[in-house]
């Protein structure tokens, strides 16, 4: 047996509305006490497979088990296991933080001082204790955001799922919510966790998987999918006058991958950067061309989904 037993596993998932394939025979496992994030553009599927996974929504075929139970034979024990943050705001604006806590953990059972304790602790993980007593609806986006964390940890579930938790706040709310994404982890609490930021998903994940049109196109850590785009950087680099022959003698170049040109910008794919870089600057001094400007962009999630589909990640 492995040391990382499974919490989420999801099985050929698929989800169709009418002629549209949402989700299309997803695959893959989650383990215990990991970060993983499902990374993707708009429309790729991951609102979809969290409201399946969250037993909102039906899937179309196949299954998911969260902790063991499956989504289809055990939805009232998959929602016990998980808290779940949707990507809409759900809040009782009139409502004090505290008032909303108190509420929802009534709502989960919990009463007396050990419902008392669990408000002051989640409270504590969001850093939202010392506006509690302020009224929900006065808070800005981002403390709406983390008060809607707070409510669900509540229960101290084993998952929880969060749907695009970053976006359209403040960046110290962002910062504040990835804090307290990677106290839970410490916690021992898996995460799932759904982002189009490559940026977000490098700095919080253990693994990645990467959606595009409700398919898997690539999953695995930071490391091994920036691997598959075989290890190449992207230079950018500005020339003081227009190149003539030397771009064709930089495609000669061994370590050189492919070199194009745009309005006095020239980008090259290479392999390892650091040693290229001389030796572009060199043949460049001999025909007396300057580079006034370079940028050297090493291998990252922007690259490989850019290698995997042909289009940028960012659009
Ligand atoms: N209830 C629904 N009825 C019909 N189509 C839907 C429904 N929900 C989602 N879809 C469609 O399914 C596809 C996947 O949507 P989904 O919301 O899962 O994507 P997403 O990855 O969460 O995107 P975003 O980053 O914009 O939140 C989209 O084409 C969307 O229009
Ligand atoms: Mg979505």
């Amino acid at each position: 047996m492995s040391n990382h037993p499974t919490a989420i596993h999801v099985q050929d998932l698929r989800k169709s509305y009418g002629n549209l394939a949402a989700v299309q025979g997803l695959t893959f496992s989650v383990r215990q006490g990991e970060i993983f994030s499902l990374l993707g553009p708009n429309g790729a599927g991951k609102s979809t497979t969290i409201a399946i996974l969250s037993c909102l929504v039906p899937p179309t075929a196949g299954d998911a088990t969260l902790m063991g139970h499956s989504i289809r034979s055990r939805p009232g024990a998959v929602k016990q296991v998980i808290g779940v943050v949707p990507q809409e705001i759900a809040l009782y604006e009139d409502l004090s933080a505290r008032q909303n806590l108190l509420f929802w953990g009534r709502m989960y059972g919990l009463k007396g001082d050990p419902l008392r304790r669990r408000v002051d602790e989640v409270l504590e993980l969001v850093a939202l204790g010392e506006r509690q007593n302020d009224r929900a609806g006065q808070y800005s986006g981002g403390m709406q955001r983390r008060l809607n964390i707070a409510i669900a940890l509540l229960h101290e579930p084993q998952i929880v799922i969060l749907d695009e938790p970053t976006v359209g706040i403040d960046p110290q709310s962002r910062r504040r919510i990835l804090d307290s994404i990677q106290e839970l982890k410490r916690c021992g609490v898996t995460i799932l966790y759904t982002t189009h930021y490559m940026e977000e998903a490098q700095e919080l994940s253990d693994r990645i998987a990467i959606l595009d049109h409700g398919r898997m196109i690539a999953q695995g850590t930071h490391a091994e999918l920036v691997g598959m785009v075989g290890e190449l950087s992207r230079i950018r680099l500005t020339l003081s006058r227009k190149p003539s022959g030397l771009l064709d003698l930089w495609r000669m170049l061994a370590s050189v991958h492919s070199v194009s040109e745009e309005n006095g910008t020239v980008s090259l794919l290479v392999r390892d950067s650091a040693r290229v870089l001389p030796t572009l600057f060199e043949s460049a001094a001999r025909e007396t061309i300057q580079i006034t400007a370079m940028e050297v962009q090493e291998p990252d999630l922007e690259a490989v989904f850019l290698h995997l589909t042909g289009k940028a990640l960012r659009d």
